[in-house]
């Protein structure tokens, strides 16, 4: 069953989600050449906590830190570790979920460190507009159908790959909700979208092909070809006429300046 916010959880949910926002803005300060994926989730965590939040991710299922942090052919769910050393021209999504007054927000999104290929900067740059583009459509009687198939059509028609093993979500009361939200679709399919409903848009897409392997720590989603995938994730309140955008990338774009995509 797809649960309905009332305004007043939709502005519990934005709360969260600015947290996550302000979190992922904290970690990109500290992302360059030499430093370790366990500092960022160390970063990350401490200032969920100074902002009254709990880490979502901590122990959900298992999983053993606050943040995802994926670099370069790790599709998601990469466990921060302190023997991965950031260098010049990887690309890494940090993916953070922030819980308070009980409510999620959760949101990603893929940084450069120091020089990327400018191949590699047109997957950033295209999965992001598939994440817009798939907010569009996020409209009170549309459905789910059309953000997948506008997320799908986007990356294809620019030669990316699409991941279909780990999709989207509802979002609320719990990190995962109904329904599902994949990165590939009908349009006109799935279930009508409603005023109220909060949704996760997370498109994972990759350079080569849409083939992912899960690594023996049971988290670590890996591209088997080895390419670059990248990873944007907003939480969004469906609306009449327009989405309403709950994460936000602002703060991001004010650290990263001219540097941001
Ligand atoms: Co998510």
């Amino acid at each position: 069953m797809i649960y309905l916010k009332t305004d007043e959880e939709i502005e519990l949910l934005r709360e969260s989600n600015l947290i996550v926002a302000r979190t992922l803005a904290e970690v990109a300060k500290y992302i360059q050449p030499g430093v370790t994926t366990k500092y960022l989730d160390q970063i990350g965590e401490d200032y969920i906590r100074s902002c009254g939040a709990v880490p979502s991710f901590l122990n959900y299922n298992g999983y053993p830190a606050s943040l995802c942090i994926s670099v370069n052919d790790v599709v998601v769910h990469g466990i921060p570790s302190v023997n991965q050393v950031l260098k010049d021209g990887d690309i890494v999504s940090v993916d953070c979920g922030a819980y308070k007054n009980g409510f999620h927000g959760d949101s990603s999104y893929t940084f450069r460190v120091g020089d990327v290929d400018e191949k590699v900067v047109s997957l950033l740059r295209v999965t992001k507009e598939a994440l817009y583009l798939g907010i569009e459509q996020a409209v009170d009687g549309h459905r789910l159908g059309d953000v997948s198939n506008a997320v799908q059509n986007h990356c294809q028609r620019k030669g990316y790959s699409v991941v279909r093993e780990m999709v989207g979500h509802g979002i609320g009361r719990h990190l995962h909700e109904e329904p599902e939200v994949p990165n590939y679709g009908k349009k006109g399919s799935g279930p009508m979208l409603k005023s109220g409903m909060v949704i996760a848009i997370e498109p994972m897409i990759n350079m080569g092909n849409r083939h992912i392997m899960i690594e023996r720590d049971g988290w670590t989603a890996r591209t088997t070809d080895r390419k670059p995938s990248a990873h944007f994730e907003h939480t969004v309140a469906i609306r009449k006429g327009k989405a309403d955008i709950l994460s936000s990338f602002d703060y991001i774009k004010e650290v990263l300046g001219d540097r941001f995509i």
